[in-house]
């Protein structure tokens, strides 16, 4: 069975409008997933649709063998799928530790220990939990986005553009971190504009275009498609 299973959805941001236009897509257990395309493609109109932040208006969303087609956030979160958006994905006048609370606020009694948990996994936010999150640096702050999201012990991770804004160092080590997660048995959505490196860490990757699956398969795959690397890996 499938970890998550999309079937043929079509989402906008208004009733009428039809960004996605009836894509398939799924994750199954223990797999990272890349979406690459160009901007505009739909990339992260579907990781939102998966979040619950918009409603498809046809299609379905399964986590496991339950129809989630439709559910508010919270409740996704409660049934383990946490999304870290591309922008504003923490509170920056917050601490690192608030941030981090916020991030558990659906089962407020795991807090403390998802929380040392969290730290645990990524040290630097011990270092600096009693720090303003407008004060950590680029990389830093993606560890704090990710690791709210890990404070709801998901079962998929959702990722929209993490290396986005990042130096190269930054984002090698991101994605270093993106695949420990991982291998620690998560299981991982991740969209990308370093696709190159997203491929890299990736078992499957589905390339989006306007709306619709371009090609999909096993990503070293796609990664030495002549095609693929002509039009979306810099040749
Ligand atoms: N909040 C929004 N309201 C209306 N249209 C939007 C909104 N966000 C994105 N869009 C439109 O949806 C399309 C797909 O956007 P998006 O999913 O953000 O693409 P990608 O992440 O692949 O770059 C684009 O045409 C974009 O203009
Ligand atoms: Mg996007």
């Amino acid at each position: 069975m499938g970890l998550l299973t999309v079937s043929g959805i079509v989402a906008g941001y208004s009733a009428a409008d039809q960004i996605l236009k009836g894509l398939d897509f799924a994750v199954q257990p223990g797999e990272i997933v890349c979406i690459i395309g160009p901007n505009g493609a739909g990339k992260s109109t579907l990781l939102k649709s998966i979040a619950g932040l918009l409603t498809p208006s046809a299609g379905s969303i399964m986590l496991q063998d339950r129809v989630v087609t439709g559910m508010a956030p919270p409740d996704l979160a409660r049934l383990g799928i946490a999304y870290v958006p591309q922008e504003h994905n923490v509170f920056p006048t917050m601490t690192v530790r608030e941030n981090l609370e916020m991030g558990g606020y659906v089962d407020p009694k795991q807090i403390p220990r998802r929380m040392e948990d969290a730290m645990q996994r990524f040290p630097v936010l011990g270092r600096k939990r009693r720090q303003a999150a407008r004060t950590l640096s680029g990389g830093e702050r993606q560890l704090l986005a990710m690791g709210m999201a890990l404070m709801v012990a998901p079962v998929l991770l959702l990722l929209d553009e993490p290396s986005a804004g990042l130096s190269p160092k930054a984002a090698q080590e991101l994605f270093d971190q993106i695949q420990a997660i991982n291998k620690g048995g998560l299981s991982i959505a991740l969209v990308e504009q370093n696709a190159n490196e997203a491929l890299a860490i990736s078992d499957r990757a589905y390339v989006l275009v306007d709306g619709r699956t371009g090609a999909t398969g096993i990503a070293s795959e796609l990664a030495a498609d002549p095609d693929i690397k002509r039009i979306f890996l810099g040749g």
